[in-house]
């Protein structure tokens, strides 16, 4: 079964976005997708609605019961921090195989394809040893590389796609997720990235609006 990685050049640049947009294009034309938000932090009770996980299920038109939770998220911590740090608030720490075989059984579930959300950017720390770059390389599943187009975003996507391609780690394309700011018309950025890595697929999302932006986004199936 296909699995993708959806990673990015930082936090809060649009992974929860465009893998909520991609399940939610996969459930409309028919394809069963397994949507995993294995690792979030700054979990709590009274921000659960606004959560990845809260966003991912809607996506899915899945109810939000304890159990669907566990099934797409069974790595929570309260603290708006990296993992490795929320984690530790909590006298706990993640248990990086673990993760890793959660995964490795989701994706050989029955559903046709399992999208996987990370947590922050490729090099935030899950233990004190491992990065998401780890559990992506452990994986060895394709990525889809999400980024914004504020200023400084050029450095940070070139910076996140060296780093995966020298682990060896194949991007199926990279996704400009529009950001509330940007210095220049987002195909200006696009257009020098792609001069910089001429053999990635580039796709943009432009500024969407809504209480679920997710529903109003260009089709990005072809990108998996
Ligand atoms: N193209 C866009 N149009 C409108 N809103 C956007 C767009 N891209 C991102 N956002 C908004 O920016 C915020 C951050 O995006 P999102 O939650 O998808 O980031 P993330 O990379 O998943 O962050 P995290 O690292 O916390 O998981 C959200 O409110 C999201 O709806
Ligand atoms: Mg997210």
């Amino acid at each position: 079964m296909t699995s993708v990685f959806i990673t990015s050049s930082g936090t809060g640049v649009g992974k929860t976005l465009v893998t909520a947009s991609l399940a939610h294009q996969l459930r409309r034309g028919g394809t069963a997708a397994r949507v995993l938000k294995p690792v979030i932090s700054g979990f709590t009770p009274e921000d659960f609605d606004e959560s990845d996980t809260a966003i991912l299920l809607q996506s899915q038109e899945t109810a939000p019961t304890g159990d669907a939770i566990d099934r797409m998220s069974p790595f929570r911590f309260a603290a708006p921090l990296s993992p490795d740090m929320a984690a530790a608030r909590e006298n706990r720490s993640i248990d990086f195989e673990a993760l890793v075989a959660f995964c490795r059984d989701a994706a050989a579930g029955p559903e046709d394809i399992t999208l996987i959300e990370g947590v922050g950017g490729v090099m935030v720390p899950l233990t004190e040893r491992e990065t998401v770059l780890d559990w992506m390389a452990a994986l060895g599943a394709p990525c889809l590389l999400v980024v914004g187009s504020y200023l400084g975003t050029i450095s940070h996507t070139l910076t996140a796609a060296g780093t995966i391609a020298a682990r060896g780690l194949a991007i199926s394309a990279i996704v400009i997720s529009e950001s509330e700011e940007s210095p220049v018309p987002v195909a200006e950025t696009q257009a020098t990235i792609q001069r910089f890595l001429p053999d990635i697929s580039i796709s943009a999302v432009p500024r969407l609006s809504g209480a679920k932006p997710w529903l109003e986004a260009p089709d990005l199936t072809s990108l998996i």
